[in-house]
């Protein structure tokens, strides 16, 4: 398994089996779903934003996927909830996996990387398909 240590991936199951973001938002403003093509895993991303759309005030996932897909998007959820869409719209793939705090092979990283490649291309989505977002 990679380079991730006996203590760390004890901590990357016992969050698994406790993920606080799991689940799905009745009323998102922004529902996104796709996958990891190497394994067929899918996700799918639930944003709520605030009533003027400017502010993430909740994110869920559900899905199916490996440990660190899953674990990664519960990190991705809290990095990015009550951040402003602007403000999440910067972070980028290195604050993701830094937050992980594992190295990774190349098969790994898309693990990693799947909930961080929906969420961009859901708010993209929403950012393309509503202007007065950002009027
Ligand atoms: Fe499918 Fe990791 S093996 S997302």
């Amino acid at each position: 398994m990679d380079t991730v240590d006996a203590e760390y991936y004890e901590y990357l199951v016992a969050r698994f089996k406790k993920l606080k973001n799991k689940g799905s938002i009745s009323e998102a403003d922004i529902v996104y779903e796709d996958g990891n093509p190497s394994c067929g895993d899918l996700l799918k991303i639930y944003i709520k934003l605030s009533p003027d759309k400017k502010k993430i005030e909740d994110v869920k996932f559900e899905g199916k996927g490996c440990t660190i897909s899953m674990v990664s998007a519960d990190i991705l959820a809290d990095l990015i909830k009550g951040k402003t869409l602007d403000e999440a719209t910067k972070f980028q793939k290195k604050d993701l996996v830094d937050e992980l705090g594992i190295d990774l092979s190349p098969v790994r990283i898309k693990c990693a990387l799947l909930s961080y490649k929906i969420f961009k291309m859901g708010v993209y989505g929403i950012k393309i398909n509503d202007e007065s977002i950002h009027d």
